[in-house]
């Protein structure tokens, strides 16, 4: 398959459309008291994210042959997580980093105490959306408990958390290939993983559908996760939206650190081929993920 960079790119560009219109809802709905910590939490949400994970959700869920619509909050949902994800990741404790997406990062604008908060009340706000989803109409309870519990261990100290915690390590000691392996596939896939799953689960997807569609996931966040050490070495800031030299300022384990950038992008590129022998089962339903796949290696952001 051939990418048609153009087109998929306006494609992408749609969806992200969709989506930030989706969590400017979604964000007014747990809106409230006090005004500060709202305040931040849309700071840290609607500032230009690429929204892969939740556009990954609403395609499981389209894949599956559902309701779509049904999967809104849940796609909002996952966002609200992996912005915490960020906003955590960036305090002086973690990556100390000052630049997110373009602009100021959380505790520059709202103080470390606040952005610490910050996090926190996306990350609870995330699981009061999804529980609310029960309410709402065409939505199979039982189904959706399975996705919550399938996010939450994503995100825990078996899964994302603990991928943090590898991370922070191998800022103190040089880890071997393996350990780097599971590192980003803690760290990053997991949520990529549940994210697409969470969509087709809720919408009814079969054990051999979803078990493909994991799969993708799987390759799809080592792909993107070596993509983003590279882009952290050789990326342009005004387009990253966030510093370059980050990892060898905090003196972290990655893939060019271990292999340098041109085995690191061939090895990117094979993650880019098991996405691609994943969706075998799957017809042109679902090009949008093989292009999705082929444009993690080109992408610039
Ligand atoms: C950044 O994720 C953190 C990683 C897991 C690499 P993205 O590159 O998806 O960041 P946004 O959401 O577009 O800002
Ligand atoms: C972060 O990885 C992964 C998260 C779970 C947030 P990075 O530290 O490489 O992400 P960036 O480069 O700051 O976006
Ligand atoms: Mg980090
Ligand atoms: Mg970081
Ligand atoms: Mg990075």
């Amino acid at each position: 398959m051939q990418l048609d960079l153009n087109a998929f790119k306006q494609q992408l560009a749609l969806r992200k459309q969709l989506v930030d219109d989706l969590l400017q809802e979604c964000l007014k709905e747990i809106d409230g008291y006090p005004p500060v910590i709202h305040e931040a939490m849309r700071y840290a949400v609607m500032n230009g994210g690429k929204r892969l994970r939740p556009i990954l959700v609403l395609e499981g869920a389209a894949l599956a042959g559902g309701n779509v619509q049904s999967a809104h909050h849940l796609a909002c949902a996952v966002e609200m997580i992996h912005c915490y994800s960020l906003v955590h990741d960036d305090l002086p404790a973690m990556d100390d980093d000052e630049l997110r997406r373009g602009k100021p990062t959380c505790h520059i604008v709202f103080g470390e105490a606040n952005a610490i908060l910050t996090g926190d009340a996306l990350l609870t706000g995330a699981f009061e959306v999804m529980a609310a989803m029960a309410e709402k109409p065409g939505v199979v309870a039982a189904r959706l408990l399975r996705v919550i519990r399938e996010i939450a261990a994503a995100v825990g100290s078996r899964g994302m958390i603990g991928g943090q915690v590898i991370d922070l390590e191998s800022e103190d000691q040089e880890i071997d290939y393996p350990t780097l392996q599971r590192l980003h596939s803690m760290k990053t896939g997991e949520l990529f993983r549940a994210s697409l799953k969470a969509g087709a689960i809720l919408c009814g997807m079969a054990k051999p559908g979803i078990d493909a569609l994991d799969a993708y996931a799987q390759s799809f966040g080592l792909a993107f996760q070596i993509t983003d050490d590279i882009l952290d070495v050789q990326g342009a800031e005004e387009i990253i939206g966030k510093p370059v030299g980050s990892d060898e300022k905090n003196l972290k384990t990655t893939y060019p650190s271990l292999f340098g950038l041109d085995r690191s992008l061939q090895l990117a590129s094979d993650s880019v081929q098991a996405c691609l022998d994943s969706l075998a089962r799957f017809g042109t339903e679902a090009d949008f993920l093989r292009q999705l796949a082929l444009f993690t290696l080109q992408r610039e952001s």
